[in-house]
């Protein structure tokens, strides 16, 4: 079956090899991006319609998801790749710390502002996670990390939180149809982490830097693609079980006891739409 497929972060790394391949296949991909120059090039590339919008600003987001629903009453994937690890702790011009509004509340504003939407259309939702093997505690008085900032931690929590938001997802929605999933695509060569300052970080992307480290300890993104490009194409139900945290094409238990706390799950989607109030009242 050919699909709709939109995917955020499509106009670099794993989202736009996933835009390719998928494209290839037939489906009618949305490249959506935050870049003008990137985001057209590949969509040009592939002669796909194409969005703009900064997840740093939600004011794109919201004219984001009018537009998305102005061009499409049906789609079947809503991809939720954009993201990435960002140095210092910076907010953003809606007051809130870049890390999470980039990896978790922008794309938690874009689905729930798309949801009509994607109910109407049985859709799946993904969200490109990461593995939360690291992530130390989310705390959900302090999501913006007042308290304590460190940008691994930030990005870790935000990963975590894409968990929690596919597994309430499922749980509030399943059963009106609608099906998610989240996955970590392994340790991806693309441009993540550019802008971070962390030593570890810094000393990860030096050897991923050498060809022979490279293919030894790293994916391509067209690899890092592959559980997108399988969870978009396939059937929930069928192909994959929804609400589940995907690695290698395999359902796993995220490694970290947060990941399986329901009550934070609900406690993070509640707060999340607290702080979007304004924007989910339109
Ligand atoms: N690479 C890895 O090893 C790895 C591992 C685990 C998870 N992930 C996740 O995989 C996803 C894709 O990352 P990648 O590795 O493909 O990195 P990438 O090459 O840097 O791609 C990131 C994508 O997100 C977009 N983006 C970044 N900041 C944005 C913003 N403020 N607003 C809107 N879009 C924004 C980028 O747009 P521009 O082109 O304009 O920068 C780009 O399209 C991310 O969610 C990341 O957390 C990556």
């Amino acid at each position: 079956m050919k699909k709709v497929i939109v995917i955020t972060g499509a106009s670099d790394g794993i989202g736009a090899a996933a835009a390719r391949r998928l494209h290839a296949a037939g489906h009618t991909v949305v490249v959506v991006g935050r870049s003008p120059q990137k985001t057209r090039a590949v969509a040009e590339e592939l002669g796909a319609e194409s969005h703009i919008a900064d997840f740093t600003r939600l004011a794109d987001v919201t004219r984001l998801a009018t537009e998305l629903s102005a061009a499409h009453r049906h789609i079947d994937v809503l991809a939720n790749n954009a993201g990435g690890m960002f140095g210092g702790h910076t907010r953003t011009v809606d007051g809130f710390e870049k890390t999470f509004q980039v990896n978790h509340l922008a794309p938690f504003l874009l689905t729930r502002l798309l949801l009509d939407t994607l109910l109407a259309s049985g859709a799946s939702v993904v969200q490109t996670s990461s593995t939360v093997r690291f992530t130390k505690t989310i705390d959900l008085d302090d999501l913006d990390h007042d308290r304590h900032f460190d940008e691994v931690h930030a990005y870790g929590a935000a990963k975590l939180e894409n968990i929690l938001f596919t597994s309430e997802l499922h749980r509030r929605h399943h059963a009106d149809g609608l099906a998610a999933a989240s996955f970590y695509p392994g340790n991806v060569v693309t441009n993540f982490g550019s802008e971070v300052t962390s030593p570890v970080i810094r000393f990860v992307r030096r050897v991923a830097a050498s060809p022979i480290a490279r293919r030894a300890l790293f994916s391509t993104p067209e690899q890092g693609a592959d559980q997108l490009v399988w969870l978009a194409e396939g059937r929930p139900g069928t192909d994959w079980r929804s609400g589940a945290y995907y690695f290698r094409r395999k359902p796993t238990k995220p490694r970290n006891p947060q990941a399986a706390d329901v009550d934070l799950a609900r406690g993070l989607w509640e707060r999340s739409e607290a702080m979007l109030a304004q924007q989910l009242r339109r």
